[in-house]
């Protein structure tokens, strides 16, 4: 099954992509993770990339796009893969079409603005794998230490208040218009966020499994 998850920054994209990950045995293509993979080892991309990360901004279209396209010629994606993060805008959402990738489902994760600021001040990451946790709803077995690598656990960038403001204007004006694109399709399932990660989960898959 090919799957988007969409929704606003720190609605559970990611989090509902790697659960999704797991069960349905397919790979998920997050362009955030790779973009920050590329400036963390500083390559062209990357140094591209940061100034529009750092503003709250999205990355030019044709840089996504080209990711992307890379992305999914890779064998793992050849029985179904999950984007997380993408598409974007309407341009990327047309080039994934001209691509001749068929989309099953969308799942769009909706939370309240008032939510997000929540989610993303308590989000800590992994410095040196990148896994996510949160410091009320995904507690690390130690504070502070990742899970899975021991690695430490830090404040992403860009999840500062004033450029959490900025990525959720971004996330209305650029990203929410696909909803109708999509819909338009008959690609579009919409599911609540839930308080609770496992109670958003079983949405998730109940729409997943129908
Ligand atoms: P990206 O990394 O994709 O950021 P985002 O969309 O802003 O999404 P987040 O990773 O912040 O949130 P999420 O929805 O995955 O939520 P999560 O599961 O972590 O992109 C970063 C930047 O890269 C962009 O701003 C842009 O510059 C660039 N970029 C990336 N893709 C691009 C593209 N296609 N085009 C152009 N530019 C692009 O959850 C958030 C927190 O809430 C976590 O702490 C989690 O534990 C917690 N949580 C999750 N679910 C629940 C729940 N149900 N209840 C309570 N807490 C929960």
């Amino acid at each position: 099954m090919n799957i988007i998850f969409l929704g606003a920054p720190g609605a559970g994209k990611g989090t509902q992509s790697e659960i999704v990950s797991e069960k349905f045995a397919i790979p998920t293509i997050s362009t955030g993770n790779i973009i920050r993979a590329a400036l963390k080892n500083e390559t062209a991309m990357g140094l591209k990339a940061r100034s529009y990360i750092e503003a709250g901004d999205l990355v030019p279209d044709d840089v996504v796009i080209g990711i992307i396209q890379e992305r999914l010629a890779e064998d793992d994606c050849k029985n179904g893969f999950i984007l997380d993060g993408f598409p974007r805008t309407i341009p990327q959402a047309e080039a994934l079409d001209a691509m001749g990738i068929r989309i099953d489902k969308v799942i769009d994760i909706e939370v309240p603005d008032e939510k997000i600021a929540q989610r993303l001040s308590g989000r800590r990451v992994c410095r040196n794998c990148g896994n996510s946790y949160h410091i009320e709803y995904k507690k690390p077995a130690s504070e502070g230490i990742c899970d899975a690598c021991g690695g430490d656990l830090v404040q992403r960038a860009d999840d500062a208040p004033e450029t959490v403001l900025e990525r959720l204007s971004v996330y209305h004006e650029k990203t929410e218009p696909l909803k109708a694109y999509y819909e338009k399709k008959n690609r579009l399932f919409t599911v609540q966020g839930q308080e609770r990660v496992e109670d958003t989960t079983a949405l998730t898959l109940k729409l997943l499994e129908e």
